[in-house]
């Protein structure tokens, strides 16, 4: 790109009057009420389900943790940042989610972007061809995509250099027709979200394992907006559909539930000691901050004992999708805390999200390339500290811009 084209972009963007309203927030962002522009508002777009961000007994850990270990790990995990603090979490959050081992990484994003090539590009299997005294494996590797997984998905996927299969979303006849019809590659994987980030709906994990094993072809669930909400202890989405294993690998995120930041994969004990020596984005960065590991043991810890919260989130998610079916809001199928409205037309939507923020509400509204061109949309999503008082608000805030703005 020249540099003349990032001005010609811009010009485009900002004639067309979509560039994104990015407001400041000063304070917290994670409680239902925030201050933006001054103002007092409620936020309906966190990803802190369980209202944890600002627990004061996370905070109390993170104090203590901050005296001994400071800010930064000073390199990567297989270089000095493997204090131990770091295996603590893992084994914490493989606990969690019932299985052998886990291993974390700085951001969800960069645990798909790392297991995903670590498990499909022919040159991350450059260990056994080296072994073998090959240059590299000169094989084929494929995956199965559901059409709405995450853009980290999609950007491991184009990191893998293994051929891309997208499936309709969350079809088991479209998914079994693609896999009859793959022959010949080496590795083959199947990945769909739990909980679609976009819309709130749950994938058919039952039946794409059992597919995965019809077809002997392994499995992987991005669990970032289930775990902790799904399921009876907040395992996710295989808890949920009351399935007897896992599958095969799980991926999820520290800052969505837990109110922290990290990413992180759990499995087998296998698959985890592989990914220390081929996820790209485990050995060349540094990893979560020990501060903040601290905060998030403490984290997994509440999610744990305090399944209240969760009730208090399944409350609301009841209460508010029964009050918007009352007035007609098109909400897709979701089924989740995760509610999208779909308004379609971008600069509607804009507008939407602006009229909402003068009536006290919170809510950015998600364009492409998060969701597909025309499908704009309000990404609602709840909290356990909402009260129905918010919830109230907020719809009847929707009704009148729906009334005025026709949407
Ligand atoms: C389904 C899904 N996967 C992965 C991620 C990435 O997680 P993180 O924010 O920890 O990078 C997100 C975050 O938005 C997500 O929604």
């Amino acid at each position: 790109m020249k540099l003349s084209e990032i001005n010609k972009v811009l010009s485009f963007i900002e004639d067309k009057v979509i560039y994104p309203d990015i407001s400041t927030i000063e304070g917290a962002s994670t409680n239902p009420e925030i201050t933006v522009n001054g103002e007092k508002v409620l936020i309906f777009c966190s990803n802190n389900y369980l209202s944890l961000a600002t627990d004061p007994r996370i905070k109390e850990e993170m104090k203590k943790a901050v005296e001994r270990y400071g800010m930064g790990s000073g390199g990567s995990r297989l270089v000095s940042g493997n204090t131990e603090i770091q295996g603590e979490l893992e084994r914490k959050i493989a606990q969690f989610k019932g299985t052998e081992d886990a291993i974390t990484f700085s951001t969800g994003y960069m645990a798909n972007t790392g297991v995903i090539p670590a498990l499909l590009d022919p040159l991350a299997h450059s260990f056994v061809s080296y072994l073998k005294g090959k240059t590299f494996l000169r094989d084929t590797s494929v995956v199965f995509s559901d059409e709405l997984n995450h853009a980290s998905i999609v950007d491991g996927i184009r990191l893998s250099r293994a051929e891309k299969i997208i499936y309709k979303h969350r079809d088991l006849d479209d998914l079994e027709r693609l896999l009859k019809k793959a022959s010949g590659y080496s590795r083959k994987l199947i990945i769909t979200d739990g909980v679609f980030s976009m819309d709130g709906d749950i994938t058919p994990l039952g039946g794409i394992m059992g597919l995965g094993k019809k077809y002997d072809v392994v499995v992987m669930v991005d669990d970032a907006h289930a775990t902790g909400v799904l399921g009876e202890s907040g395992r996710g989405t295989a808890q949920h559909f009351h399935l007897q294993t896992p599958p095969d690998i799980t991926m999820g995120t520290f800052t969505k539930v837990f109110g922290g930041v990290g990413g992180f994969i759990a499995g087998t004990k296998e698959l985890i000691k592989y990914l220390r020596v081929t996820a790209r984005t485990y050995i060349f960065s540094a990893p979560i901050p020990p501060v903040i590991a601290a905060g998030l043991i403490k984290s997994i810890d509440i999610v744990s004992s305090e399944p209240q919260r969760r009730e208090r989130l399944w409350g609301n998610v009841s209460y508010l999708h029964e009050q918007l079916a009352k007035h007609d809001f098109d909400t897709l199928e979701s089924q989740t805390q995760i509610i999208p409205i779909v308004i379609g037309d971008e600069k509607k939507a804009i507008t939407v999200s602006r009229r909402l923020l003068e009536k006290g509400y919170f809510i950015p509204c998600i364009r492409w390339p998060a969701v597909a061109h025309g499908a704009s949309r309000l990404r609602l999503t709840l909290m356990a500290d909402h009260t129905k008082e918010h919830m109230d608000g907020l719809v009847k805030a929707l009704v009148s811009i729906k009334e005025e703005l026709r949407f």
